[in-house]
């Protein structure tokens, strides 16, 4: 963990605002509470956080630009922190280059039973089964509508409990229908380990056929909003390497635009499943789970042409962290986990890391 000392003291690019040790007091107050009440929390103490000013402030340093999205750096929130849309401003804020919200479903639905979150603090890790709890597109797309700033939004979609994963085809595409005009990019998520049988959804006809229905739900939405919003899709770091080739020639072969890997992982890296909650059932994130979705990522890289996005996601917790899934390929990454545990302080200096990365070496950003 970084403390926060080293946080304010790394002098940030010129006109940043340092964060105040009230915010780092903050995070260390929230991660007393038991982890589902402290991010409930955090999420409310993020609008206050940034009407006083203590917060980083906007997103700063050397923008990327991507089928004319232009993201004002290359750290994003990953899904599930703000599932519902709220607090849009307030993260705008918080110096993330780029937010996603969701993953939405059609309907509302409470998710898996409490408790469904879990430290698993001396890995600097978590565990969650929370199941998809959201309170529905047509929310979050008014939330969209009312708040959405300047702040690149991409919105995470996925299917109802209970839907039949034979029928997940209509999730997605009534939720793409409701959030394509509020958002700037769409994820399907086909990677949760807490839907059953969702990422059944990555193999075979399955997967094809979901992706000839993303690509022609598309081409309609494009003709009606005069706009061709990018789908990306969420893959998870269980999937067997064959299974990744298969996807990204699936992928490419429909147009479909990027992935993002990963989603949480089910297996348990060693010492993981001994220690304290580490054998709750749910997808692991966090510091264990960073060699396994890095591998994967370079896996789909080795693969996927140069003008797809690829974005990384999986146990990013220091500048070490995003400068090897950059130096694998990703173009963006995202946080989640780290957020947790050291605060937005982490934001700020994982952006420096991007800036310095692709200034040096531009080239690293291209594969062919
Ligand atoms: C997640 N993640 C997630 N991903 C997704 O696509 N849809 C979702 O709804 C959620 N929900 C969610 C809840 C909680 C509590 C956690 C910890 C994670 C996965 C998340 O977006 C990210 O991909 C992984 O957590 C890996 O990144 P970190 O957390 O190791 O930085």
């Amino acid at each position: 963990m970084v403390p926060h000392q080293a946080v304010s003291m790394a002098g940030f690019a010129k006109g940043l605002h340092m964060l105040s040790p009230v915010v780092s007091l903050g995070t260390r107050i929230l991660r007393q509470l038991p982890a589902e009440n402290a991010h409930r929390l955090g999420l409310r103490l993020f609008p206050w956080a940034d009407k006083l000013r203590l917060l980083s402030g906007e997103a700063q340093g050397t923008a990327f630009s991507w089928q004319g999205l232009r993201f004002p750096n290359r750290i994003g929130l990953a899904a599930g922190y703000a599932k519902n849309g709220e607090a849009l401003a307030a993260l705008a804020g918080s110096g993330f280059g780029f937010v996603e919200v969701g993953t939405v479903t059609p309907r509302p639905q409470p998710g898996n039973p409490r408790p469904r979150l879990f430290r698993l603090s001396q890995h600097q890790a978590l565990v969650n089964r929370m199941g998809f709890n959201n309170k529905g597109v047509d929310y979050l797309a008014r939330q969209l509508k009312a708040h959405r700033g300047r702040l690149i939004t991409g919105v995470n979609i996925g299917k109802n409990a209970d839907t039949p994963i034979s029928q997940a085809t209509r999730d997605y595409i009534y939720c793409m229908q409701q959030a394509y005009p509020w958002c700037d990019y769409l994820v399907a998520n086909i990677s949760s380990p807490n839907t059953s049988n969702l990422r059944d959804l990555q193999l075979g006809e399955e997967r094809t056929r979901l992706f000839i229905a993303l690509a022609e739900a598309r081409k309609i939405l494009s003709n009606k909003h005069s706009r061709r919003v990018p789908i990306l899709i969420k893959i998870s770091p269980d999937t067997q390497k064959e299974e990744i080739n298969q996807l990204v020639e699936d992928l490419v072969d429909k147009e479909l635009d990027g992935i993002i890997a990963t989603n949480t992982t089910t297996q348990r890296p060693e010492g993981i499943a001994q220690s304290s909650n580490g054998a709750e059932p749910g997808g692991l994130s966090g510091a264990p789970l960073f060699s396994l979705a890095l591998e994967c990522l370079a896996r789909v890289a080795e693969q996927l042409p140069s003008d797809k996005l690829l974005i990384g996601s999986g146990g990013i917790a220091s500048t070490e962290n995003a400068l090897a899934f950059f130096k694998a390929g990703a173009k963006l990454v995202q946080i989640y986990t780290a957020l947790a545990y050291q605060g937005p302080g982490i934001i700020q200096q994982l952006a420096k890391a991007g800036e310095q990365h692709f200034a040096q070496q531009p080239e690293t950003s291209h594969r062919h």
